[in-house]
Parts: structure tokens; C-alpha cells; sequence
């Protein structure tokens, strides 16, 4: 058995949804597909994705992680593939992975993405369509609606050319759904907006598009 497979929280199912979002099961039933792919970029709300990703499995869906290399500086790929049960994709060309092509393999999976903490950098690399590793690549195949939950350092996130890429995404209401950082304390021992936005809110965006 493949090592994807091996590794799966006992239980979950990996099937590509059909139309809606919707799997058919043998004996024509049909259930909701809840695979999630949980986006993580380098920022350091990441140790508050961890939570995340433990109330999303809580929720019974099925979480597909997919961390930038700067992402696992903060956390490891071992505390996700923990606490959803699945492994952990960084890299697009990886000798000993299951797939020759994680980004079109991932995105047939997924039936909403949630990208939290979404960095300066992913914001900017995807409202310009780049795609110069796996998680922006993929963001770029992924089919379905993504999450954006934005956190920085407030100068970071004030910053007009900032503030401009998430105009830019703000456009595609039909793909992207934003929600945006809060004012507080920050992890630089500043205050201002840039906080990662509470967890329930990137959960109820969550419930909203999977009803
Ligand atoms: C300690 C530390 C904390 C950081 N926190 C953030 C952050 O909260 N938000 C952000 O946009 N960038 C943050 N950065 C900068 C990003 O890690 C950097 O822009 C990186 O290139 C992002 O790469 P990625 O988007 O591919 O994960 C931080 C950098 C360091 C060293």
C-alpha cells in the first residue's frame, strides 16, 4: 500500500468529490465530502494552525496539509501529520512521494482550502498567479473556493502594496474568501491589525462553504 494511504486517520476516505462537492459511494450513496486542504505559509500563527487543525478534525473532516519549507521552520510537518492523521506535502518534486504531480493529485482531492496564516509573500505570490513551490502552485490548480486568513506584523500589513494584493484577491469573490486580520497585541510586541483572525471565524467561513 501506497505511503499516502498508509498514513490516513483510520476511517477517512480519500475519494475526488464529484459535482457539488459530493462523493458517490458504492451502492449509490451519497455523503459530503469534507477533505479539507489546510494551506500553511511562514508565518508565526502557525502554532495557533495546530489548534485549528485539531478542531477541523474534531469536526470530522479530513485534513490534507500542505506547508510552505518557511512554514516548518515555525512548526514541523510531524505535529500536523499528528494531529490530522495525513501526511504532510511541502515540496513539489519529492523522490519519495506517491504523486508526480502533488498540485493536480491535491487539488482533486480538496474540496475548499483553508490558507491560514497566509503570509505577505503567498497574498503577493498568488494575486500575481505565481506558483514557485507547492503551495502556490496549487493554489493556482485547486479548483474550489480558498480560505484566506492573512496575519503580520503591522507595518507588514498596512503597507499599501499589501493592502493592494489583497484588493486584488477581494475582486474574485467567487474564488477567494478573505478573512482579515484583527487588531491586538502581535507577536513582535506591537499592537495593531495583523493579528491572525479567531479561530471560529476561519471555522464559520469553513461551515458556510460546506453546509
Ligand atoms: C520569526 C519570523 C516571523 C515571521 N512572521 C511573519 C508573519 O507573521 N507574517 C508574514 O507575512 N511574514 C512573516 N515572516 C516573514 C516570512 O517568513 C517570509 O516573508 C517568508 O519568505 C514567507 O515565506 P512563505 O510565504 O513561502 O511561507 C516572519 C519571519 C520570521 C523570521
Amino acid at each position: 500500500m501506497s505511503n499516502f494511504l498508509c498514513n490516513r486517520r483510520k476511517g477517512s476516505r480519500i475519494i475526488p468529490p464529484g459535482p457539488g462537492g459530493l462523493l458517490r459511494l458504492s451502492g449509490g450513496k451519497r455523503m459530503k465530502n469534507k477533505s479539507i486542504i489546510l494551506g500553511i505559509s511562514g508565518g508565526i500563527a502557525t502554532y495557533k494552525v495546530c489548534d485549528l487543525a485539531r478542531k477541523l478534525v474534531k469536526m470530522d473532516f479530513t485534513v490534507h496539509t500542505v506547508m510552505t519549507e518557511n512554514a516548518a521552520q515555525f512548526v514541523t510537518p510531524l505535529t500536523f501529520k499528528t494531529l490530522t492523521g495525513n501526511p504532510v506535502f511541502l515540496r513539489s518534486f519529492e523522490e519519495t512521494s506517491r504523486y508526480s504531480m502533488p498540485h493536480i493529485s491535491l487539488s482533486q482531492i480538496g474540496r475548499l482550502m483553508v490558507l491560514a496564516p497566509a503570509t505577505a509573500n503567498i497574498i503577493a505570490k498568488i494575486a500575481h498567479g505565481l506558483a514557485d513551490d507547492l503551495l502556490s502552485t496549487l493554489c493556482l490548480s485547486f479548483p474550489h473556493k480558498i480560505i484566506l486568513a492573512p496575519s503580520m506584523n503591522h507595518h507588514m500589513y498596512r503597507n499599501p502594496v499589501f493592502q493592494n494584493n489583497l484588493a486584488l484577491l477581494r475582486k474574485y469573490r467567487d474564488k477567494y474568501i478573505i478573512i482579515d486580520a484583527e487588531k491586538g497585541d502581535l507577536a513582535c510586541g506591537e499592537e495593531g491589525e495583523g493579528r491572525l483572525a479567531d479561530l471560529q471565524k476561519i471555522i464559520r467561513a469553513v461551515e458556510n462553504e460546506i453546509k
